[in-house]
């Protein structure tokens, strides 16, 4: 059995690891294909130190594409964002990268932008959109401008959640109803079960991140993975940031408890750290380990095969 997302991207399994900056690997994303979901690269994939500009930024990409290219036949994706949330044109840069280096899935995150979806399908991408806060209007702007795929993302996601307070199964059914193309469930999808709802709405695939953490090929820190398995489900912070467009969900630690006073004193903007301090260095006091709110369902750390078997059982046996 298949289904439109396995035809789209050429895969088995519809079941996209989400891009995650510091922590996204070649050995987690080849890890993914080699299952026969759809592993995607995000920024600074395979950095060991910070890197700040662009041209070494894209040299650093450049290794990255490569190394999952040693590791993986299969097809892999990148992570790019619109120019509105890109002034500095590091996007643009690595979508020239793709080009060159032949990675011809683009996972879109930021606001929908036709314009640039266009040029992108000219150039013969095939573009995953997900809307950093998640519309009807902007799915069927997306789909009107020629992506392929569009991903429904819930606040119950890990990472950077949307502002908006839609939960997954609400957003997925809302965009699967409005739209012909295929819809991905993003935000909580940790198990089958999960899995399952979000197709019983009308899912064709899932766009996963917090279940990829907890995978053996993570590169997240020893310490980060026993942060997240030892936090109680009740126990989770969340706090607003830019300028209360956005929010951040993290275990108990400084940056969160900080950044939840912030809020109550009228700061709508407190830094969160970054991953690199709080997820791939281990110290959850320097920086974000930034989960979805359904880690807790999570009982074990296994391989990204085993995952992706699980995850795409509902849509394709
Ligand atoms: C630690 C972490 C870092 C993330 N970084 C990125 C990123 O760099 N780019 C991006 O588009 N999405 C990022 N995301 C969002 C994921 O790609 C994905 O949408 C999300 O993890 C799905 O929700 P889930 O974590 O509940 O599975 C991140 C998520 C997490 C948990």
């Amino acid at each position: 059995m298949t289904n439109r997302v396995c035809e789209i991207l050429n895969i088995r399994y519809p079941v996209i690891q989400g891009p995650m900056a510091w922590i996204t690997s070649s050995k987690l994303v080849a890890a993914v294909s080699n299952a026969g979901g759809l592993g995607v690269l995000g920024t600074s994939a395979d950095s060991e130190e910070i890197v700040r500009g662009i041209p070494e930024s894209v040299e650093e990409m450049r290794k990255a594409i490569r190394n999952t290219k040693a590791l993986t036949d299969k097809p892999f994706g990148i992570n790019v964002f619109p120019a509105a949330g890109d002034p500095y044109g590091f996007s643009k840069a690595m979508v020239e990268l793709a080009k060159e280096e032949d990675v011809m899935i683009l996972v879109v995150a930021g606001d929908v932008s036709p314009e640039e979806i266009k040029a992108w399908k000219e150039d013969g991408f095939t573009v995953i959109m997900r809307e950093a806060n998640p519309t009807v209007r902007g799915a069927q702007l997306a789909e009107k401008a020629g992506a392929d795929i569009i991903v429904a993302t819930g606040c119950d996601e890990g990472g950077c959640m949307p502002g908006l307070s839609t939960g997954t199964t609400a957003i997925t059914a809302l965009l699967a109803d409005s739209v012909s193309i295929p819809v991905l469930a993003a935000g909580g999808i940790v198990n089958e079960k999960l899995a399952k709802a979000a197709q019983i709405v009308g899912a064709e695939g899932v766009f996963v991140g917090t279940r990829f953490i907890l995978s053996k090929e993570c590169r997240a820190a020893d310490a980060t993975k026993k942060d997240i398995m030892d936090t109680h489900p009740d126990d989770f912070i969340v706090f607003t940031q830019s300028n209360g467009y956005s929010k951040w969900r993290t275990t108990p630690h400084k940056y969160g408890k900080e950044g939840l006073e912030a809020n109550k004193n009228g700061d709508m903007n407190p830094p969160s750290g970054s991953f690199y301090y709080g997820m791939l260095r281990g110290d959850p006091d320097a920086g974000v380990n930034t989960v979805s709110n359904l880690s807790g369902l999570i009982k074990s750390i296994d391989s990204c095969d085993t995952i992706v078997k699980e995850l795409g059982a509902p849509f394709v046996g």
